[in-house]
């Protein structure tokens, strides 16, 4: 899809629709939109009088030109959009990019529903509201319809357009971005541009995720890492086997995959952004469990339905790094991700098996489906031995983050409140929220084990936290997040710019978490 950006009069646009937009209280359309409304025979300003239109966000009212509806003796003779499409934005006291986004989202989908081939918007009057900038503006506008057109349909041999479901295989070729003021045309352009790597690189982690467990095995996903560092430049790949496992003492990871015939991976992608400075780094480090069968502790069925999702953290960290690349800030980025299935071969580590980790901790297996902290564990130790500075880890870990924050936000629990701010602000300027919750020391002792160092289970109570807090006793003193995104990582229906299935949730938070931390 293609976002051109036009200087111009959005009246002239030789496209199927225009799209004009709105906040609530407005009674008459200004500047574009009023020049708009003016050659449609004022036809907005009626429907906003009628009650039809109020600008509420995501309202969307279309309206047919039919290539003739001009009033005071023509004054836009050459209109030649066939439909006006008005979008609320809402109140514009509470307008933001989130909004901007999910609005697009929302238009986007309705546009291709239309079979709508060429549209045209007019930033104009929107970034007016809070003296957003108008690059970041349009970024929100292409980030929205890329996200929200996304489709995961390869698998499907009858394309929708085929069925009688009324959706359809339609595509909106472009969306151009009207600006009449030619000054700003670069300004527009460049956050086009960004847009298009932020919402490719959640494309990309979405695909990952959305692809069946019998294809994307931790082989298959070691081949996609080769395949990104291949193409692009300034990253190099590095994939171990169990043997490099074996060697390396990690005793956690193996004993989740022993369960299982797929060969585990370990997966490394560096990006090399400061070679001047070692310690200007960030590990990313992603869960990478292809599916969680649970092992002998086995899910049940309906729980383990979405649990090809359960490398999402292992997918946006491989997406990530290759928008960064692609980018090039100032820091030295690895993504790690040890991939493996936990399944309940008979192979499989029992219940209260006692493994070592690479760390040399030992750790009292109290339920296999436990298995993500495990292989974390080992990651977290493999990146402090390799010169982490800075680790952020990115996981499917816990129902309990459903319990305690439903799905709007991710959960993060650190033992650094620099680090943390900074993920959290990269999370909402990317409409990913983050919300923080506590590593105290009553759930801490929840993990005690009465024969090994520590044990993989918490009990009941704050299970997410239980988890958080294992992961830390391998973080060490090294800066580090854990963000649990078992509730954000898939949906079940879209809404807004999530289209159902994998969300990309937060390959575009640890992009822009890259830029921030960059010198
Ligand atoms: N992958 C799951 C967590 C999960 C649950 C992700 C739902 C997405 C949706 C994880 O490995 C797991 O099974 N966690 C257990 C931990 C428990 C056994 C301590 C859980 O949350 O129930
Ligand atoms: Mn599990
Ligand atoms: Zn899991």
């Amino acid at each position: 899809m293609q976002f051109p950006v036009v200087s111009g009069d959005l009246t002239t646009q030789d496209v199927d629709a225009v799209v004009v937009s709105l906040f609530t209280g407005i009674e008459k359309p200004e500047g574009a939109a009023g020049a708009v409304d003016a050659a449609i025979g004022n036809t907005i300003s009626a429907l906003i009088e009628a009650g039809e239109i109020t600008g509420r966000s995501g309202e969307l009212t279309v309206i047919h030109t039919l290539g003739k509806a001009f009033s005071g003796g023509n004054a836009y003779p050459g209109f030649a959009p066939k439909r006006v499409v008005v979008a609320g934005l809402g109140k514009a006291d509470k307008f933001d990019l989130d909004t901007l986004r999910t609005v697009s989202a929302t238009l986007a989908r309705r546009l291709r529903g239309l079979g709508v081939k060429h549209a045209a918007i007019i930033v104009d009057g929107i970034h007016g509201a809070d003296g957003l900038e108008h690059g970041d503006t349009a970024e929100a506008i292409v980030e929205g319809a890329i996200l929200g057109l996304y489709k995961f349909d390869k698998y499907r041999s009858k394309k929708q357009s085929d069925d009688d479901d009324g959706e359809d295989d339609k595509e909106l070729e472009s969306l151009a971005i009207v600006e009449f003021d030619a000054a700003r045309v670069a300004e527009i352009e460049a956050g086009v541009d960004r847009a298009i790597v932020f919402a490719e690189a959640a494309g990309f982690a979405r695909d990952l995720v959305n692809e069946p467990p019998n294809v994307m095995t931790p082989t298959k996903l070691a081949e996609e890492a080769e395949r990104v560092a291949g193409a692009a430049d300034g990253l190099s790949v590095t994939i171990l086997e169990r043997a490099d496992a074996e060697t390396m003492g990690m005793g956690a990871f193996l004993g989740v995959a022993q369960g299982s015939h797929e060969p585990l991976k370990i997966i490394r992608i560096d990006y090399k952004g400061d070679p001047d400075d070692a310690g200007n780094n960030l590990w990313l480090i992603g869960k990478g469990i292809t599916f969680d069968s649970g092992g002998l502790s086995l899910k049940s069925t309906s729980g383990m339905e979405t649990m090809k999702s359960d490398m999402a953290g292992g997918a946006s960290v491989i997406a990530a790094i290759q928008a960064i690349a692609a980018i090039g800030p100032k820091i030295n980025i690895t993504a790690l991700c040890l991939a493996t299935e936990n399944m309940p071969g008979g192979g499989a580590q029992r219940v209260s098996d006692v493994v070592t980790a690479m760390s040399g901790k030992t750790i009292e297996v109290m339920n296999t489906d436990a298995e993500g902290r495990l292989t974390l564990a080992d990651a977290l130790a493999y990146a402090r031995e390799h010169g982490a500075s800075r680790m952020v880890d990115v996981a499917t870990l816990t129902g309990g983050i459903v319990a305690a924050l439903g799905r709007g936000n991710s959960g993060a629990f650190s033992n650094d409140d620099d680090l943390a701010d900074a993920l959290i602000a990269a999370g909402a300027r990317r409409g990913e929220p983050i919300w923080r919750l506590p590593l105290d020391d009553v759930s801490k002792r929840q993990n005690r084990s009465k024969i090994a160092d520590i044990k993989n289970t918490g009990g009941r109570p704050a299970q997410a936290t239980t988890g958080a807090h294992f992961i830390g006793e391998f973080a060490g003193d090294t800066p580090w997040v854990h963000l649990d995104i078992a509730a954000t990582a898939m949906t079940d229906s879209p809404s807004g710019w999530k289209t159902a299935g994998a969300t990309g949730v937060p390959a575009r938070t640890l992009i822009q978490l890259a830029i921030d931390l960059a010198k």
